[in-house]
């Protein structure tokens, strides 16, 4: 059968007792595509994922991964996925090599021998990891293990990848690195990504489309492109200043265009409209006052920002 590479979830279903973690869900990933699940501790992420990879069973509904029914052909299922769990690093031997420890997975995923050595080096250069070959996968900085549990998720070529939390206990650069390398996957295998995450700015960096759960059920859900009103919809400006804080103040408290400043230790947060236009009269302004502005960013929206956008309807 050729199958293709995209995820059809419909009306997947599961609890735990009186918990019901992924209710009634239903979504389309198309092949190719980047998908950020999103949302707070506890929503239903790794569930969701725990149930496509066929490490659980729902009790309603069903999905299909590249063609494969999670309840029908579980064994066909979990050989096209690849999977980072939660805990990714807990895949890994610690006491093996890095390079001993995909050549394990390797043959346990039945690629086929003489590709093996070929296949470990090429992914290992490509991760940036080659250096490390010979390293004990425990000894690894977390970044580079990360990395390491994502060359075991996509050494046997799989067709959807399965990523929850990939980020999630990295560093702002080695986090960045990873997507950059989720990005340049997906372009070099057209592979199908399937992730969970906490973090909106970094599901908005990198997904097509986007889906928000709350107790197990979506409450938003749409391409990341025609999200983008909705999820910027706050026009907020923070501007860190170094000398003259008072007067930065006053000049933002008297701009027409400026409304809702507050002040956070030396950080003056303020909503500005037509920011296009307004921004650079109102920097010019603190500047000829002699202010001394170090930054002067866009606020980025966090989840909980979005939620209260998403369930008031932006009414508020
Ligand atoms: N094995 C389990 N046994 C009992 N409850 C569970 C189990 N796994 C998850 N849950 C519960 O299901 C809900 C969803 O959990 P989870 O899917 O891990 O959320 P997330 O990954 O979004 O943080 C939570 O209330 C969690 O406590
Ligand atoms: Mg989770």
């Amino acid at each position: 059968m050729e199958s293709s590479r995209e995820v059809i979830i419909s009306g997947l279903t599961k609890n735990f007792g009186d918990i019901i973690a992924v209710n009634e869900m239903s979504l389309d990933v198309p092949e190719g595509s980047i998908f950020g699940l999103l949302g707070p501790n506890g929503a239903g992420k790794s569930t969701t994922i725990r149930l496509l990879c066929t490490l659980l069973k729902p009790v309603r509904g069903t999905a299909t991964v590249a063609g494969f029914d999670i309840i029908e052909s579980p064994v066909k299922v979990r050989e096209v996925t690849g999977v980072l769990p939660e805990e990714g690093n807990h895949t890994l031997y610690p006491t093996m090599s890095a390079y001993e420890n995909l050549e394990y997975f390797a043959r346990l995923y039945d690629v086929p021998l003489e590709e093996i050595p070929g296949r470990i080096e090429e992914l290992l250069s490509f991760m940036d990891l080659w250096e490390r070959k010979d390293d004990k996968a425990g000894e690894l900085s977390t970044g580079n293990r990360q990395r390491l549990a994502l060359c075991r998720a996509i050494l046997h070529e799989p067709s959807v990848l399965l990523l929850d939390e990939p980020t999630a206990a990295l560093d702002p650069i080695a986090a960045k690195r990873v997507r950059e390398l989720i990005l340049s996957l997906s372009e070099k295998y057209n592979q199908t990504f399937f992730i969970n995450s906490h973090n909106l700015a970094e599901v908005q960096r990198i997904c097509d489309a986007i889906a928000i759960i709350d107790n197990g059920k979506i409450i938003l859900h749409g391409k990341t492109n025609e999200l983008r009103e909705k999820l910027q919809a706050k026009e907020q400006y923070r501007l860190r200043i170094a000398s003259n804080l008072g007067d930065a103040e006053q000049i933002l408290r008297s701009a027409e265009f400026v409304e809702e400043v507050t002040v956070e230790a030396d950080t003056l947060l303020a909503t500005i409209r037509d920011p296009y236009d307004n921004n650079p009269t109102l920097l010019s302004q603190l500047l000829d006052a002699g202010v001394r502005v170090v930054e002067f960013a866009e606020e980025e929206m966090s989840l909980e920002d979005l939620y209260l956008e998403v369930i008031l309807g932006g009414d508020r």
